[in-house]
């Protein structure tokens, strides 16, 4: 299994606020590859599927709602120790608790609009890449 891979989306607040390339070079300075990458957008039915681990959460109907509203660029990245050091790149789920410095710090406008999705282990990094890359795309 190959554990030095994340996955991430630049979501549809980041896009809209011309956001794309910055945060690509913050990616990419960090020691980032990206193995496969795509401008594309989430439907309500895509975003509820990507996110229905959180189907409980009070959240979650904005979350897909928002997530759903405009593009997005999604990526796989490798890099050594790739999903623990992607979370340290991107800072806090919420911006205000973000370090300065962080994707998210730097990005972000709220904690719904947060900017960027990090994978949260390699197991999820898998799966959140297998939906979106088909296994040629993520070769
Ligand atoms: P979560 O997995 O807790 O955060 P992270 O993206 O840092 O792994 O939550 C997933 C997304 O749900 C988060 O990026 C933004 C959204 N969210 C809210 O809109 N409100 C909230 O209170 C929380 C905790 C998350």
């Amino acid at each position: 299994m190959i554990t030095n891979r994340t996955f991430t989306m630049i979501k549809p607040d980041a896009v809209d606020n011309g956001y794309i390339g910055a945060i690509l070079n913050d990616i990419i300075s960090a020691g980032f590859k990206i193995v496969a990458m795509k401008y594309t957008h989430l439907t309500a039915e895509t975003a509820g599927a990507f996110y229905e681990v959180h189907k409980e959460r009070p959240f979650y109907a904005d979350l897909v709602r928002f997530m759903s509203s405009g593009s997005i660029v999604a990526a796989i990245l490798e890099k050594d120790n790739a999903v623990e050091d992607f979370r340290k790149l991107i800072g806090a789920t919420d911006p205000s608790k973000a370090d300065a410095g962080t994707i998210r710090n730097k990005f972000a406008k709220s904690i719904e609009a947060n900017a960027v999705h990090g994978s949260d282990s390699d197991e999820n990094a898998a799966i959140e890449g297998n939906f979106f890359f088909s296994a040629l795309e993520r070769y």
